[in-house]
């Protein structure tokens, strides 16, 4: 019994902003954006719009194209880090109920950057181990709600967004598509170097003593960044020694889009070209753990993913955690 990605979908808010915009509000500019992110614009949630009125909105399309009713799903795994509420309830069952889901079970996945890749493989071996046939995987983000609008160093680098794929059990017509294998680690040495320190049980809010900017995401972004190097190259190794493949046989590697500099440092390490990589951080900046998925839909939309076509996804992020997916497409 395999599991394959049966459709995919994703919601972008409306409110665009540009380098130039945020310049108007920390100090910083365009030139600096672009150089050491790849950066241009990013897109936010409405005030009024919650992390789940972006994920019912991409998962509708996913479940659409997918051409199966709410009521047809067994399970929900949301994978955000910027719920509409604290701890519960989840974004998952908000979704579950928003969407008309009864027979589908809920839960959201935290692995933040990596949440997609994460939830792709719990997906996958609910439907391989026969228990389930449809399973809704969604990553959504409001990261505008945990930024940090006094900090330069973080607030220029993100972008609200969510994408879905319905995951279901392959059918004999679907050939030899599926999701064939996923690499999951994590390193929790890094924990701290990718957080919002407070207001969690390690230090809960307190209204007199909590630090404002404790409230919002803090990053090493040095310390990230070289994690996210040697990940990257790790994860795309470990896959294809363990699929045994060759990277010549994969049609396109699909990254998170934290920075472009990140990519174009695993593409010399991996001695490959540019354009193997799909990359869309000029446009979306870094949504989490939606980068993944929305590149996927917009790869899908524009034609790129022919049946057939072998992608490898490579994810990272706050955990830390890293992980890809081999999919044939
Ligand atoms: O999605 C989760 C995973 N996240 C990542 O993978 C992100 C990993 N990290 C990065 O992408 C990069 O480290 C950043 C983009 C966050 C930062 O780039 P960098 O080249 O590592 O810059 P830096 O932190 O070493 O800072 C260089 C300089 C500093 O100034 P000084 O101390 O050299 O005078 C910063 O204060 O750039 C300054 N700086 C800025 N200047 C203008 C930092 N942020 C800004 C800014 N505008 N927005």
């Amino acid at each position: 019994m395999k599991a394959l990605i049966r459709s995919i979908g994703a919601y972008i808010p409306k409110n665009k902003m540009t380098n130039d915009a945020i310049s108007k509000i920390v100090d910083t500019s365009d030139e600096w954006i672009v150089s050491h992110t790849g950066i241009k614009n990013r897109y936010f949630a409405a005030d009024d719009q919650a992390n789940s009125d972006l994920a019912i909105e991409a998962a509708k399309q996913a479940i659409e194209r997918a051409k199966i009713s709410p009521e047809d799903l067994e399970l929900i795994i949301v994978a955000t880090a910027t719920g509409d509420y604290k701890g519960f309830p989840s974004v998952a069952c908000i979704l579950q109920e928003k969407l008309g889901a009864l027979n589908a079970g809920a839960f959201d996945l935290a692995a933040a950057c990596t949440g997609f890749v994460y939830a792709l493989e719990v997906a996958k071996n609910f439907i391989e181990s026969g228990h389930f046939q449809n399973i809704l995987v969604v990553a959504s983000e409001k990261m505008s709600s945990i930024m940090n609008w006094e900090d330069r160093n973080t607030c220029v680098l993100f972008g609200d967004g969510a994408a879905a794929a319905v995951v279901s059990r392959a059918q004999e017509a679907d050939d030899d598509s599926a999701i064939i294998y996923s690499f999951l680690r994590s390193d929790g040495s890094g924990a701290d170097a990718l957080s919002i320190p407070a207001g969690g049980s390690r230090n809960p809010i307190d209204l007199e003593r909590t630090k404002k900017e404790d409230l919002y995401v803090y990053m090493d972004g040095r310390r990230v960044y070289n994690f996210a190097v040697k990940a990257f190259t790790d994860i795309i190794k470990h896959i294809c020694d363990k699929c045994g493949i060759s990277l010549d046989e994969v049609d396109y590697i699909v990254p998170h889009q934290a920075n472009i500099r990140i990519i174009e440092a695993a593409a010399k390490r991996l001695k490959q070209p540019m354009e193997k990589f799909y990359i869309n951080i000029d446009e979306y900046a870094n949504t989490s753990a939606a980068t993944i998925p929305i590149a996927l839909n917009e790869m899908q939309e524009k034609g790129m993913l022919k049946k057939g076509n072998l992608v490898l996804t490579a994810g990272f992020g706050g955990g830390l955690t890293y992980g890809g997916n081999l999919i044939r497409w």
